[in-house]
């Protein structure tokens, strides 16, 4: 590899143990890669540290399984326990494991809150923002365009890549926190221009409206391409924010898409030509009603009993505009005496909801306003749910395989009126 001279000196030790094995383990990751340089990155969003009690456990006999000893031998891999120091670059954790609230509701221990309490004051204290978070973006770690990150969590990268044109991988929890500590990250993949070129050609024929629309686009275009780049021509709705994070959030899940390009309205597609650059579409793919109907229907292939006792919303991490449009469809209602409310989101923006009522609203319905987490992340479901129903395409590809429950997908407002009457009552319009 080409290394700098800051590069080398931390790999000399110069800088303290934890740097010099942050940089050994980068450097073993881009040999991996075929990576030749660096690049320096000073946006990483990652999540370092403990945080569960399995860790804790699982390296108790060093340190007692404390925030260092964790950082050291899983992080960074390390053979030894070397003394952590603040991050160099600019660094949020990501989603945790449990409302800091309302953890009991949410099934988990006294033992595992206080651990998760020890572990994010020593995440704040190594100088990591606590966004707690899938959707940074929303919570104010907004990159610009062309700006290096080292992102974990799969939806908030193909959402920075590609609403933004911002440039990062799929980064791991070893690799952010290398990066966190020394700011580099290899120089491959979406960082370099060569690797951001569309590869397959999708031709949209049904009009894309709706958030439950873009959920579903996403969710074939992900079946359909895989881990490549889509090209997305033929929508004629300018999809706001909301829209582009339940698109990617499905894509990358249903696949493993990373990054793609809407035909005039992402940042690098001004153009069809402009977003293939020299290469051409290896396939074409369409979507009309037929695949429209399919994707529906395949979402909604784990439902069975229209009794629906758990509904949760806000999976990527609902905006405010989101929790508004909750509030709103929860006005004047009460939730079934056998069904639970759970909606998602961050600390942040959950303190815009408390400030303009929105929380009390859903609380007085009967529901609740959760953070940090969510049902697929934490495993956390009411207690006996049988049947949950869902707005993202994203939580259906997962909460019922982890939990063995049936599920029915739809629209933000199917799902607030299955919380109310308890019953699921969708259908594809
Ligand atoms: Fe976020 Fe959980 Fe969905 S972490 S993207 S709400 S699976």
């Amino acid at each position: 590899m080409n290394l700098t001279d800051d590069e080398k000196a931390m790999l000399d030790g110069h800088d303290g143990a934890a740097k010099r094995k942050a940089m050994e383990l980068l450097v073993r990751y881009s040999e991996a890669l075929g990576a030749e340089r660096f690049v320096d990155t000073n946006n990483v969003a990652g999540v370092p540290g403990s945080s569960t009690l399995f860790l804790k456990n699982y390296y108790k006999d060093h340190n007692g399984g404390n925030y260092e000893a964790i950082f050291s031998l899983f992080d960074l891999d390390s053979d030894e326990v070397v003394p952590v120091p603040k991050v160099s670059a600019y660094s949020c954790h990501l989603q945790g494991g449990m409302d800091p609230n309302e953890w009991a509701t949410m099934g988990q221990t006294k033992e595992a809150f206080e651990h998760f309490q020890e572990d994010e004051a020593q995440v704040a204290d190594h100088g990591i923002q606590i966004m707690k978070t899938c959707t940074p973006y929303l919570a104010g770690n907004v990159p610009v365009k062309g700006e290096h990150c080292a992102w974990m969590e799969s939806s908030a990268v193909v959402f920075c890549n590609s609403v933004i044109g911002g440039r990062t991988n799929t980064e791991g929890r070893e690799s952010t926190s290398a990066a966190m500590l020394t700011g580099k990250i290899p120089d491959w993949g979406f960082h370099r221009d060569e690797f951001r070129h569309g590869t397959h050609a999708i031709e949209v024929e049904v009009p894309i409206e709706t958030v439950q629309d873009w959920g579903m686009l996403g969710y074939f275009v992900g079946g359909a391409v895989e881990e490549n780049i889509p090209v997305i021509s033929g929508v004629t709705y300018q999809p706001n924010l909301v829209r582009h994070k339940h698109f990617g959030a499905a894509a990358a899940s249903s696949g493993g898409v990373e990054l793609y390009h809407m035909v005039g309205i992402t940042p690098e597609a001004p153009s069809r030509e402009i977003a293939f650059g020299p290469r051409n579409p290896v396939e074409t793919i369409k979507y009309g009603a037929a695949e429209r109907r399919k994707i529906y229907d395949n979402l909604n292939s784990i439902g069975t009993s229209t009794d629906v006792d758990f509904v949760m919303l806000g999976c990527p991490h609902y905006s405010i505009e989101q929790i508004w449009e909750a509030a709103r469809l929860l006005d004047g209602k009460k939730l079934s005496p056998n069904t639970k409310l759970w909606i998602f989101t961050s600390r942040s923006v959950k303190s815009m909801a408390d400030t303009n009522g929105y929380t009390k609203a859903i609380r007085d319905a009967g529901g609740l306003l959760l953070t940090d987490t969510c049902s697929a992340i934490s495993q956390a479901i009411p207690k006996g749910t049988k049947v949950v129903a869902l707005d993202s395409a994203k939580q259906t590809h997962y909460l019922p395989a982890f939990m063995g429950i049936e599920a029915w997908f739809g629209t933000t407002k199917e799902c607030v009126d299955a919380a109310v009457t308890g019953h699921w009552r969708g259908e594809l319009r």
